[in-house]
């Protein structure tokens, strides 16, 4: 009898081991991998490098210090060790700065982000097909909870819906893949387009018709590819280089597919296709061109990989998942008290809209409670999405011509994305290219959109700076989170161990 007992008991633990298997094993050890990765400097020999000629020495060797690459946390870096804001880089020259935003709460950005889209989606697909289409119209106005993202009209008949540049106009064939260079919605390749509201960016680049600004895993393996030249092998955002001979791309594609993810097919996407990142958001495959592998040197180095390092798979599929799930759990910015009501009055609030919520059942990020030691990771319950501190209206304004980008092509950039200000005292220097070297001249820098701040007596405008004073970050490892309460609460006020104030 004892035997028999000792013997189920193995089975049992077998079975919990296989599901345990199954189910990506450890999601706390993935999350430090991902942060492993994040901080992880990649050298030549891993492809690291840009494509770019400009960013080669002259003997064609890719410019890396010390024949290292850039890690992320070369830039998002405050605080240290953490996925922080950064330093003011160069953005297509040196004499325009994009400043680097720190990405606390970026599952939370990706969670609302996709809420809204769902809720766009909702207003004008009438037949409820998934898709919007010529026949849902005449279509309702695209506002979700007081917010006004555009219109689903094209009026200025460009052959867009004239929505806000910040929500992508996704569109797909008749068999759900993405239409490349579709020249507007009634494109004969379009058989139904999809809303994707951005979560990421200054919304430079509008997200018009790219999906990358919309979701983590696509900017990340977007951020990988422009940062160190290392191109993600991962069929949600890349896909194999054209070659000529489909043997060749059929077996690098079945290749590429390694590595355990937690990638499914989403069953609620629609088309066919499409995938769902962990959160929920629709994805398809982008442009990232990797390598078929066909053709290889003695070495083994690949002889046509698109970025020229020779170098096969530099990030797999898994690494994906891993910086993934560490961004999407990168806890968000402690809350501070509510905003004072002058904020609200001059309009403030209008823009950076404190707090959003959706009635929204299926949630399936995983938060850390953390202890000075360790952390404990509970799933998040379902129940309704509530964002509270997060001061955006996902969104993108023209704040007026002081703000505007003159490209080198002629074309000026005129809009941005309100940025969330969750954490913008820790995150200077301000506005998108760094111009701001104190929160004062972020407001004023705003124009008009801010004059009732300017017209404002000197305390009034010291109610609202020291508002925006307490929207500090915290580091990871001193920021245990509050688990359990119903309904869990994004950027609900941390609980320090041993502290008394809760
Ligand atoms: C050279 C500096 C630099 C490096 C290195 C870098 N980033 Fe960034 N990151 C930026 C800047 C600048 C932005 C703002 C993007 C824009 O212009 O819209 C940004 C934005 C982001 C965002 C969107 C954040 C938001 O709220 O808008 C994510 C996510 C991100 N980076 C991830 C990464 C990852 C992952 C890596 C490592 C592969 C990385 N970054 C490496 C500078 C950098
Ligand atoms: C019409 C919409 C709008 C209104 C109203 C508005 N903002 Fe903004 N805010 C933005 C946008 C867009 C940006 C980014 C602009 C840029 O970087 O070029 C921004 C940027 C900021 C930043 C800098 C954030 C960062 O990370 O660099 C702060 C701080 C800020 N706003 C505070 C305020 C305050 C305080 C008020 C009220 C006086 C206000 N804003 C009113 C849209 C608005």
């Amino acid at each position: 009898m004892q035997r028999r007992r000792g013997g189920e008991a193995a089975v049992w633990l077998a079975l919990l081991l296989i599901v345990a298997g199954l189910q990506g094993a450890d999601p706390f050890a993935d999350w430090l991998a991902g942060r492993e990765l994040f901080r992880k400097e990649f050298s030549e020999a891993e492809g690291a490098g840009a494509p770019t000629p400009l960013l080669r020495l002259s003997d064609g060797r890719p410019a890396l210090a010390m024949g290292r690459a850039f890690s992320c946390a070369l830039c998002h870096n405050t605080p240290f060790g953490d996925a922080g804001a950064g330093a003011t880089i160069a953005r297509g020259g040196p004499r325009i700065g994009r400043s680097t935003p720190h990405l606390f709460g970026a599952g939370a950005m990706e969670q609302t982000a996709q809420a809204i889209s769902n809720a766009l989606l909702g207003i004008a697909d009438r037949d409820r097909d998934g898709l919007i289409t010529a026949a849902d119209a005449p279509f309702a106005e695209a506002v979700v909870q007081d917010i006004r993202f555009g219109s689903f009209v094209d009026a200025d008949g460009d052959g867009w819906p004239d929505l806000d540049p910040a929500v992508s106009i996704v569109c797909v064939d008749a068999v759900g893949g993405r239409v490349p260079g579709a020249r507007g919605t009634a494109d004969p390749r379009v058989a139904g387009w999809w809303p994707a509201v951005a979560a990421f960016g200054w919304g430079e680049v509008p997200a018009s018709r790219s999906l990358d600004p919309t979701a983590l895993r696509p900017f990340i393996a977007g951020a990988f590819a422009q940062h160190a030249g290392l191109q993600a092998d991962d069929g949600a955002v890349s896909q194999p280089e054209p070659s000529k001979d489909p043997a060749v791309i059929r077996s690098a594609t079945s290749a590429s597919l390694h590595g355990a993810s937690t990638w499914q097919q989403s069953a609620s996407a629609g088309p066919l296709g499409a995938r769902a990142s962990p959160l929920g958001a629709r994805l398809l495959p982008g442009t990232i061109a990797i390598d078929p592998g066909g053709r290889r040197a003695a070495d083994g180095r690949s002889l046509d990989d698109p970025d020229g390092d020779g170098v096969l798979s530099e990030l797999r599929r898994d690494d994906l998942d891993r910086i993934e799930r560490y961004l999407l759990d990168h806890p968000e910015p402690p809350t501070a008290l509510p905003p004072p009501p002058i904020f609200t009055k001059i309009g403030c609030a209008g823009c950076h809209r404190p707090d959003w919520s959706f009635a929204q059942p299926d949630r399936r990020a995983i938060r850390w409670t953390w202890t000075d030691s360790s952390a404990i990771a509970a799933p998040r319950l379902p129940g309704p999405l509530i964002v509270t501190g997060m001061y955006t209206d996902f969104c993108s304004h023209d704040l007026g011509e002081q703000l505007w980008i003159h490209q080198a092509d002629g074309t000026v950039i005129r809009r941005f994305r309100t940025p969330p200000l969750w954490g913008v005292a820790s995150t200077g220097p301000w506005l998108h290219d760094g111009r701001a070297l104190d929160l004062d001249a972020a407001i004023r820098g705003h124009g008009a959109a801010a004059a009732g701040y300017s017209e404002l007596d000197p305390a009034k405008r010291r109610e609202i700076l020291d508002f925006l004073a307490q929207l500090r970050l915290q580091r990871v490892g001193d920021q245990p989170q509050r688990l359990g309460d119903q309904p869990q609460r994004l950027g609900d006020q941390p609980q320090r161990v041993g502290n008394q104030q809760r």
